[in-house]
């Protein structure tokens, strides 16, 4: 309950253009419902279920003992930015020295520093949606104009690069991509990649490459827009350590891009958080250079589950459902059950005991479809698909 005031609330107006992650909100309701004695199967989270791989938990302990508690620099610690520099150079095949990368506490913060720093009141974004629904919220934040490029199911979720092309005008100033994608799971091919640097051509237009899935592609090697000649120094390059390494509470992310642009989201670093936590930047270290089995038993996990899953939901009155390309997401089609996205969500956390989101929780192209997040155990999927299969026979 809020507390009664005589003050009213006298909120900036830019709070209003705000979005969020409607994840978070599912969440809750359901803790609520499990508090009410009733049980859920968590769906709608987009984390690994996994532990962080034991010697990461080491390192960071090892270096809370050794005193890394206290402030670092802004953009990182020196040694972390060097083995994220080599990392990307190897992964990328393009040359990173380390003043192109800033560690910040998580993926989240590169999508707000870049669009906070690049992006003025009318300035174009172009993002996919369905998409993360904070590149929306940023965008509209900042006074942007939000303009979408639809995904769609019949291109295994892959953005129609003719269409993006259309959507280019003299105002844009920023493509966000996201590969593998979520909420689909689709994924942008090298052709695909190579034909959005051929429309940029040499336009003044920045890329934003959201590549925190890049490690749990199923098939085939992942591809970045940096590695295309000609794009590094207008690619901001977004990676991770929450969902590669199960470390999505440790918050630590980080940012490759042009030195001059990287001092200026370090300006941001140092305005909002100072830095990110010493111990978790060591424990990153360890992520990178240590044994990267962990890495691939998670990605092997989440495909397995991702085909038992799809095949079950595509056996359920009113779902179809492709195979994700990568991430740990699946996406059905629902528009056979009659319902509307929010509403078949809502019902089936309420009335079946399965949380999932909406697919409009990530853009108004995600009518039609719900997003399950399949870091949960094979059992608890299967239980969710019995559940969910109970509901739809009794219900529609
Ligand atoms: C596409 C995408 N980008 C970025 C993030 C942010 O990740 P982090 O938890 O590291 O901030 C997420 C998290 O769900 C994501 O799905």
């Amino acid at each position: 309950m809020e507390k009664a005031t005589q003050y009213e609330l006298q909120l900036a107006r830019r709070m209003s253009r705000l979005g969020t992650e409607t994840a978070f909100e599912v969440l809750n309701r359901a803790r609520a419902l499990e508090r009410q004695g009733k049980s859920v199967i968590h769906l709608e989270i987009g984390e690994p279920d996994f532990d962080t791989p034991s010697n990461v938990v080491e390192a960071g302990i090892d270096a809370l003992r050794k005193g890394w508690t206290h402030y670092g620099p802004s953009a990182g610690l020196p040694d972390l930015r060097q083995a994220l520099a080599e990392y990307v150079s190897r992964t990328r095949g393009v040359k990173v020295t380390s003043d192109e990368v800033v560690v910040v506490p998580g993926g989240k913060p590169i999508i707000f520093f870049t669009i906070l720093s690049l992006i003025d009141e009318g300035d174009e974004v172009i993002y996919p949606n369905p998409g993360f629904p904070i590149y929306e919220s940023m965008i509209n934040y900042v006074g942007g104009k939000a303009v979408p490029i639809p995904l769609r199911e019949e291109r295994d979720f892959a953005m129609d690069v003719d269409e993006m092309a259309s959507l280019i005008t003299d105002r844009t100033k920023l493509i966000i991509l996201n590969s593998p994608q979520n909420p689909t799971g689709g994924v942008l091919q090298r052709g695909d990649i190579e034909q959005v640097a051929k429309a940029i051509g040499d336009r003044n237009i920045l890329v934003l490459s959201d590549e925190i899935y890049s490690r749990l592609q199923f098939a085939g090697q992942p591809f970045s827009i940096m590695s295309v000649p000609g794009m590094q120094d207008r690619t901001v390059l977004l990676d991770g350590f929450s969902k590669t390494y199960a470390m999505t509470g440790w918050r630590i992310g980080y940012g490759v891009m042009r030195a001059d642009l990287a001092a200026h989201i370090t300006r941001l670093m140092t305005n909002s958080n100072s830095c990110t936590a010493s111990f978790t930047q060591m424990a990153g270290i360890e992520a990178l250079r240590g044994d990267q089995s962990a890495v691939d038993r998670m990605c092997a996990a989440f495909q397995q589950r991702s085909e038992a899953f799809v095949t079950g939901l595509n056996g359920i009155r009113g779902f179809s459902c492709r195979m994700p390309k990568g991430a740990f997401y699946v996406f059905p089609n629902i528009t056979g059950t009659g319902r509307k996205s929010k509403a078949l969500a809502d019902a089936l956390l309420e009335e079946a005991g399965v949380a999932a989101l909406s697919g409009t929780a990530f853009g108004q192209f995600g009518e039609g479809y719900l997003r399950f997040s399949v870091a949960n155990s094979i059992e608890k999927l299967h239980q969710a698909l019995e559940r969910i299969d109970r509901w739809t026979k009794q219900n529609l």
